[in-house]
């Protein structure tokens, strides 16, 4: 067993399962002619319970047919240009070499003793990340798992700085279409059910920053305590970003934390044209960033970042067996003095190998060029009668349905959507998220690929009416 350990003598091993897995790899991708094979739970559940994990299969060549059975036939492919669904991106190239390697050596980026120059490639990244938002000379951060684990650190540190002896006198004010990971994090902080404070968005889906400054104040009188203010550069749905500079201007008159929710947004630091979109970032404390959702890098790949450098301390705690005091006097890095995690995945090697290779022009070039196809796409459903598109897109998202011409019950226009995109999920010619605008359901594209074209667009809406105009059909059978 001692000949599957990766280390200098089963060098050429490790050579040749990763060349067997990386061609299964790339000959699948090449030969993917949807995003899904529309295989579902009960078809393949019985394929992986039968499987004895107790009796392994011994040879590379086997499991890889085996994976093939499980996992690879049935996955569901971003890359494919009719994958439209959630905040997935295909990913570059690069990025997929560097994750490649990061786990090969397997660097973990708690301590300097475990990483070396793992460590300082992060903070470079960190560095370089923060240069483009603007945070300032005494910025900092560190990389997450993802955009979840970003604004649970951010509201930490906001939380620790807001000096209050009682936690249920704090608040958070965020949009009603802000990301459901902000009350999740509340209550990890222990705050009370009533902590986040929903702020209604206008016709566009941005905060309304007439409405913050109310309950601002409101709280003040009230004598609580407003603990952070999280703005959204690209909400999950619609894309939409908070008007930044207006909410920096009371973050700093009310003297609370600012934390930008860039998770979605942060695609912009890179573009060549829309960058000017999340001006006013620069005023932020904290700011969530995704790269694995506009950078186009495999899962995970995110971080957090922060103005004043000092506020990471929230989250140091020293053991003599990792990362004792003496450490920080003899000045060694050690990232996990700044981390919510201890041994962590050097994910910022994949971003690395991405500037290195493509640039950061590269990366803004494709986010530019889904940003553009999206506008696009609005084009084709707001001049399209069967549709309702609900909001010009900022990034690239576009939340519609489908409206039949002789149907006006809402209820029944509802079931025709959540049909629509169920056939459209078990046919595996595209896939597409949903989500409720009010009370009503929708269909939702994200549009991450910039290998989508507008034919792609236009052929999923076709499909989708297709899929509702059958299911009012029948409705119709079944009614009389
Ligand atoms: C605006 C926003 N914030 C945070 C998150 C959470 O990010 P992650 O899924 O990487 O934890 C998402 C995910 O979609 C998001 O859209």
């Amino acid at each position: 067993m001692r000949s599957h350990l990766l280390n200098d003598t089963t060098a050429e091993q490790y050579r040749r399962s990763v060349t067997d897995g990386v061609e299964r790899v790339a000959a699948k991708l090449a030969a993917t002619d949807r995003p899904f094979t529309g295989v579902t739970v009960d078809a393949l559940a019985p394929r992986i319970e039968r499987i004895d994990l107790d009796t392994p299969l011994l040879d590379t060549a086997a499991v890889l047919d085996e994976l093939e059975e499980v996992y690879l036939r049935d996955a569901i492919y971003f890359h494919h240009p009719r994958y439209l669904a959630h905040l997935n991106c295909p990913v570059v190239i690069p990025a997929v070499l560097g994750e490649a390697v990061l786990s090969a050596v397997n660097s973990s980026l708690d301590t300097w003793d475990q990483s070396a120059g793992g460590t300082l490639i992060e903070r470079k990244l960190i560095d370089w990340t923060n240069a483009r938002i603007g945070l300032g000379e005494n910025a900092d951060g560190v990389f997450t798992s993802g955009g979840t684990q970003s604004n649970l650190q951010a509201l930490l540190l906001a939380r620790e700085e807001s000096k209050t002896d009682s936690l249920a006198k704090l608040r958070i004010f965020a949009s009603e279409v802000s990301h459901f990971s902000v009350k999740k994090s509340a209550k990890l902080l222990g705050l009370g059910q009533d902590s986040v404070v929903s702020i209604p968005v206008g016709h566009d889906k941005r905060m309304q920053t007439v409405a913050l400054a109310r309950e601002l104040e409101r709280c003040k009188q009230d004598g609580l305590v407003p603990m952070a203010v999280v703005a959204t550069a690209g909400t999950t749905d619609f894309g939409s970003i908070d008007p930044l500079p207006e909410i920096g201007e009371l973050c700093e008159q009310y003297g609370v934390w600012m934390h930008v929710d860039a998770a979605y947004g942060c695609g912009l630091l890179a573009s060549l044209r829309h960058r000017h979109r999340i001006d006013g970032i620069e005023r932020a404390d904290s700011v969530t960033v995704d790269y694995h959702k506009s950078f186009f890098q495999p899962v995970s790949s995110s971080a957090v970042l922060v103005r004043d450098a000092s506020t990471l301390r929230h989250a140091t705690y020293h053991a003599e067996y990792l990362n004792p005091r003496r450490m920080v006097s003899e000045r060694i890095p050690n990232q996990v003095d700044k981390s919510l995690q201890t041994t962590r995945r050097f994910d910022a090697l994949k971003l690395w190998m991405t500037l290195r290779v493509m640039g950061a022009d590269g990366i803004g070039e494709l986010f530019d060029e889904v940003c553009d196809l999206a506008v696009e796409g609005w084009k084709l459903l707001a001049a399209d009668p069967r549709f309702d598109v609900v909001v010009e897109p900022t990034l690239s998202t576009l939340v519609f349905r489908y409206i039949p011409a002789a149907v006006t019950d809402p209820a029944e226009i509802d079931r025709a959507n959540l049909y629509a995109r169920k056939a459209l999920f078990a046919s595996g010619d595209a896939v597409v998220a949903g989500t409720k605008v009010g009370a009503r359901h929708y269909l939702k594209f994200t549009l991450l690929n910039p290998e989508t074209t507008a034919a792609d667009i236009a052929a999923v809406l076709d499909l989708i009416a297709g899929h509702a105009e059958q299911y009012l059909g029948e409705s119709l059978d079944r009614a009389s």
